[in-house]
């Protein structure tokens, strides 16, 4: 059983937690939160830590990070100077020059392992759609939207400045929501030949939404994103004259193969397990695992990588700069 500690308190650490418990591979012992009365409130019986140092000294194995984006970095930097396994949410570093130093520090403590958290890749219903496109003798293009209408809008629009709708955080619609659609399109098809990102900025100079263009040799995909508006389109990924019908590219509940004479085949199954499983259990069959798994690991890593270079460089298309760039 590997002991997990926690960095963040909000309502996605509670899903990854109980992911992580129903996967009965982890136990909770260990939250780290910026006030005692707030990791009591989050997990009464786990030990609480507001210093990180006597956090990541507590003995817990795993560390799951979800705590704004800008702070990642640091946190994941000290953890692997712990020899911990450390899962990070999306997104998981501000640009590649911070991957670049996690990288190195990686080599330096071979004991640990580094996993981005991000949940649909994982599940089955997005193998359904990868050994769908193997399958498909041409892809002509398609677009992923995953847009939404967020409550932090709200605050926005009040006048504050909500941490995921800000540059300071390295947040805005591309990092917290178009992250999905982008993993997506580069999990299927690589690194892309070029990227532009459309972004709508805010005042405060995040985007609040935008459509980004990925170039491949022959087609090209289109993700669209956002935090201020809600879509109802579905996803698609054209192929000649059949079709993939995604009905949300992140939560994945319902995917179609629509034939060249018309025929609907559904590929994917109902979910109805936590989201966050999957993944929850691929990466403690790697950590315990490690070898066994190693090319594995080593495909989510680039993966990551490779997310990561394209969503700074859509930024940079965009022209968003985060403080976390200098
Ligand atoms: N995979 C998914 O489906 C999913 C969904 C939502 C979010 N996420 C990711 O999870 C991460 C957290 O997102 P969130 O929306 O939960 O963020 P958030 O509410 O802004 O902050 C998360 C936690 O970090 C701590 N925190 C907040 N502001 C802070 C600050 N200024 N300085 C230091 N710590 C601070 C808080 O914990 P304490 O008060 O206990 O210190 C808080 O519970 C992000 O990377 C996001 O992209 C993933």
């Amino acid at each position: 059983m590997l002991n997990l500690g926690v960095i963040g308190t909000n309502w996605i650490t509670k899903m990854f937690v109980e992911a992580a418990e129903q996967s009965e591979a982890y136990t909770l012992t260990s939250v780290y939160s910026r006030k005692v009365e707030t990791g009591q409130a989050f997990a009464p019986t786990a030990k609480i830590y507001t210093n990180l140092s006597e956090f990541f000294d507590s003995g817990i194995d795993v560390v799951y990070i979800a705590s704004p984006n800008s702070l990642h970095f640091a946190q994941a930097a000290q953890a692997i100077q712990h020899d911990l396994q450390v899962i990070v949410e999306k997104s998981i570093f501000s640009n590649p020059t911070e991957y670049e130093e996690i990288y190195s520090l990686l080599r330096d403590h071979p004991k640990a392992h580094l996993f981005e958290a991000t949940r649909h890749v994982h599940q089955p219903n997005f193998k359904a759609i990868e050994a769908q496109v193997a399958e498909m003798p041409v892809v002509s293009g398609g677009t992923f939207v995953y847009e939404k209408y967020s409550s932090r809008f709200d605050a926005y629009l009040a006048g504050e400045e909500p941490n995921v709708l800000t540059r300071e955080f390295s947040a805005g619609a591309l990092t917290d929501l178009g992250v999905y659609p982008i993993y997506a399109i580069v999990k299927l098809f690589g690194m892309p030949k070029s990227s532009h990102y459309f972004a709508t900025k805010l005042a405060n100079g995040a985007d609040g939404r935008g459509t980004a263009i990925l170039r491949y040799d022959g087609f090209d995909m289109t993700a669209q994103f956002g935090k201020m508006a809600t879509s109802y389109q579905h996803s698609e990924l054209l192929g000649q004259k059949d079709t993939i019908v995604i009905d949300n590219i992140a939560e994945l509940n319902e995917v179609q193969y629509v034939d060249g004479q018309g025929n609907q085949t559904t590929l994917s199954h109902p979910l109805t397990e936590n989201p966050m499983l999957a993944e929850a259990n691929d990466f403690a069959r790697i950590i315990n695992a490690p070898a066994e798994y190693a090319d594995e690991y080593r495909e989510w890593l680039l993966l990551s990588q490779r997310v990561n270079q394209v969503l700074t460089d859509l930024r940079k298309s965009a022209g968003i700069v985060f403080p976390a760039d200098h």
